[in-house]
């Protein structure tokens, strides 16, 4: 397997991004915003969708693992390392790369919820479209895209290619 077809170039997500950027600072002008990254995958998309919320935001980190070294969704969601803060009464807002089953960020959502913050959004990079397993709110969306399994802008093929800045889509050799 290798990367094949860019399917979201690099001008694509940055004029995404900024777009986003601009609606996210819109909405949250004048609250308490705390951006949760989930890593490893949302790294990149984090650096560069906060250059564009033009507020004071905090932002933190939780890393979850949802594949094995397979390219199919197990539905397992294992927490590796939890936010540094409390978040109750804040506004929360989960930046992730991908949804994909939902899964990930059904059981994320879900777990967030339970500290009572102000408020729990979603901003996602990509979305694959119709193949969600359960029902998810994503106020944010960047693109929608076919169910294949993409790679680049931080997602991995078994830990690998994060770091092309475009999003491509895998093909056999
Ligand atoms: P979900 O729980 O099925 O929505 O999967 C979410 C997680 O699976 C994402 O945060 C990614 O880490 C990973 N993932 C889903 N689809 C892809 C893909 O096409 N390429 C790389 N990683 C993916
Ligand atoms: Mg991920």
């Amino acid at each position: 397997m290798r990367p094949g077809r860019v399917l979201v170039d690099e001008e694509a997500i940055a004029t995404r991004l900024a777009e986003m950027g601009a609606e996210i600072t819109a909405d949250y002008e004048g609250k308490d915003l705390l951006l949760v990254a989930v890593l490893k995958g949302a790294f990149m998309m984090m650096a560069d969708l906060a250059r564009h919320i033009l507020l004071p935001v905090d932002i933190d980190f939780m890393a979850v693992s949802s594949y094995g070294a397979a390219t199919e969704t197990s539905g397992v969601v294992r927490i590796l390392k939890d936010l540094d803060q409390e978040i109750a009464e804040r506004h929360v807002l989960i930046v992730e790369d991908i949804i994909d089953s939902g899964l990930t960020l059904d059981y994320l959502r879900r777990n967030l919820e339970v500290r009572q913050p102000a408020s729990l959004e979603i901003a996602t990079l990509l979305l694959k479209a119709g193949i969600q397993r359960v029902p998810i709110e994503v106020k944010y969306v960047g693109f929608e895209i076919p169910p294949d399994f993409v790679v680049g802008y931080g997602l991995d093929l078994v830990g690998k290619m994060r770091n092309l800045p475009y999003v491509a889509v895998m093909e056999e050799d």
